[in-house]
C-alpha cells in the first residue's frame, strides 16, 4: 500500500519506528508534514495540497497529530477521509478525544468506568462539586493537558477552590475528579490497534509525585493484563472512533478506571517496556482495513427512504424473553439485527438461535415505521439507567 505518516516530528522515535515497519514491510512510505498542507475546496472533487503541489494517491493515511495543532491537523485528517482515503483514527475521533471533557461525556453513557468527574463554572457551584466527588484530596484538570502538565491534586478544598478560580480567571477550563488514591501513583497504558491490545504497560510515578507519566518521571513495566482491563480498553477505543489509541486506566479498588484515551501514543516507552513491535502491528492493522473503506452509515442511510438503524430493547415483562431470534417475528416485519448487546457483550451478526434475554439490546436496521413502536420512550430509559444522587439536590 501507499501509507502517509503525518507527523511534524520525521525524527522521533514513533515516526521513525512506523516509517522503517512499513519500508520493512515493503510498502510505500511517506512522512508527511501535517502543517505543509492546503485544502483546496473549490473543485469538484475534494482534493489536498502538499507543498504547493497537488498531492498524490494514496491508500492510507497514519495521522500522528500534537496537541498544539489539533485544529489544522484534524481538517487535513477529515480532507483525506472525504478523498476516501483510509484512516484509523477519523477527524472526530482524534477531537473527541483530545478534550477531557467531551471524551469523558461520550464515554459515560457506556458503561465504562470513570474517576467521577464534574465540570461547573459558577464559583457558588464550585464547593459543592468537589464534595460530589469525594472532597478533598481532589485532582483537577485542564482540558487539554497533556505529558501530566495541567493535572494537580489539591489537598484541601479551599486550596482547590483557589486553583480551580485562578485557572478559570484565565479562561481557561477545568474538570473536577475524584483522586483515585488506590491507584497509587500508577496506572495502566494499554496500546490498542483495532479490536484488541497489542501491548500494556504498567507506570509508576518518581516519588511522592502522583502522576505517572514519563514526561514526569514515571518508570515503565511490561504488565500482564486482566482481561476485564483489556476488554474496558479495547471499547473506549472503539467508542471514541480510534482504531490506534493508548488508553490510560486507573487500578481502583473496583477495576479500572478510564482516564482518557490518546489518538497518537507514543512508542518508546510501550516498545521500550514490552520488548514487542507495536509499529508493525499498527502497520499490519492498516494493511488489512485499506480494503474496507470507511463508510458513515448514517449518512448512507439517509438516503434510502425509510430505512434506518434503531436500538430495541428487550424489557423484562416483554414478549421477546425466552425466544429465539427466529421466534421473535422480527425478521418478517423486515427487521434485521445486526448486533445483540447483553451486558458488556456484543454479539454481531447474532444467529437465529440466540434466545433473547431480559435487558439484552439489538440493534437493528429495518423500516423506521415498524421498529418506531419498539423502540424504549426516551423518559422510561432515562429514568431507568440514571444512579440516584447521593445527596438528592432539589433542582426546581
Ligand atoms: N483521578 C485521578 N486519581 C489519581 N491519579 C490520577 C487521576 N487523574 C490523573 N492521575 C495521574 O495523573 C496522570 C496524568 O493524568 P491524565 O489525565 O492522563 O493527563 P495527561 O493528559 O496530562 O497525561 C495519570 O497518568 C495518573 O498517574
Ligand atoms: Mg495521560
Amino acid at each position: 500500500m501507499k501509507l502517509a505518516i503525518l507527523s511534524r516530528a520525521p525524527r522521533s522515535y514513533s515516526t521513525q519506528r512506523l516509517r522503517s515497519a512499513a519500508l520493512n514491510r515493503g510498502h510505500d512510505v511517506k512522512v508527511l508534514n501535517t502543517l505543509r498542507f492546503g485544502i483546496d475546496l473549490a473543485g469538484d472533487e475534494p482534493d489536498l495540497q502538499f507543498r504547493g503541489k497537488p498531492l498524490s494517491d494514496y491508500d492510507a493515511v497514519l495521522p500522528r497529530i500534537g496537541n498544539s495543532i489539533t485544529y489544522y491537523g484534524t481538517a487535513v485528517v477529515r480532507q483525506f477521509e472525504q478523498m476516501d482515503v483510509y484512516t484509523p483514527n477519523t477527524a472526530a475521533g482524534i477531537s473527541n478525544s483530545r478534550d477531557k471533557l467531551r471524551a469523558t461525556q461520550i464515554l459515560s453513557r457506556h458503561n465504562i468506568g470513570m474517576p467521577a468527574t464534574t465540570f461547573v463554572r459558577d464559583r457558588a457551584d464550585v464547593i459543592p462539586a468537589i464534595e460530589r466527588v469525594g472532597g478533598a484530596p481532589v485532582v483537577i484538570k485542564l482540558l487539554e493537558g497533556t505529558q501530566g502538565i495541567g493535572v494537580i491534586l489539591a489537598p484541601e478544598i479551599k486550596v482547590a477552590e483557589a486553583i480551580i478560580e485562578t485557572l478559570q480567571s484565565t479562561r481557561q477550563n477545568v474538570l473536577i475528579q475524584r483522586f483515585i488514591k488506590e491507584s497509587k501513583g500508577r496506572d495502566i497504558r494499554a496500546l490498542v490497534v483495532g479490536d484488541r491490545v497489542v501491548a500494556a504497560m504498567r507506570r509508576t510515578a518518581k516519588g511522592d509525585e502522583f502522576r505517572s507519566n514519563v514526561h514526569r518521571g514515571g518508570s515503565v513495566e511490561r504488565v500482564e493484563l486482566d482481561p476485564e482491563y483489556e476488554r474496558v480498553a479495547v471499547r473506549a477505543a472503539q467508542i471514541m472512533g480510534l482504531k490506534v489509541a493508548g488508553v490510560d486506566m486507573l487500578e481502583a479498588d473496583a477495576g479500572p478506571l478510564v482516564m482518557e484515551v490518546n489518538s497518537s501514543p507514543g512508542l518508546e516507552g510501550i516498545e521500550a517496556a514490552t520488548k514487542l513491535d507495536v509499529a508493525g502491528a499498527i502497520i499490519d492493522y492498516i494493511d488489512n482495513q485499506v480494503a474496507f473503506p470507511h463508510i458513515d452509515v448514517r449518512e448512507r442511510l439517509s438516503v434510502s427512504t425509510g430505512y434506518g438503524v434503531a436500538e430495541i430493547v428487550v424489557h423484562g415483562d416483554g414478549a421477546f424473553i425466552g425466544k429465539t431470534l427466529a421466534e421473535s417475528g422480527l425478521r418478517e416485519r423486515d427487521i434485521t439485527v445486526l448486533t445483540l448487546h447483553r451486558g458488556t457483550n456484543v454479539i454481531p451478526n447474532p444467529a437465529a438461535r440466540n434466545i433473547l434475554e431480559a435487558d439484552d439490546r439489538l440493534l437493528c436496521f429495518g423500516r423506521l415505521e415498524e421498529m418506531r413502536s419498539m423502540i424504549p420512550d426516551r423518559k422510561t430509559r432515562r429514568s431507568k439507567v440514571k444512579k440516584l444522587p447521593k445527596h438528592p439536590i432539589n433542582e426546581t
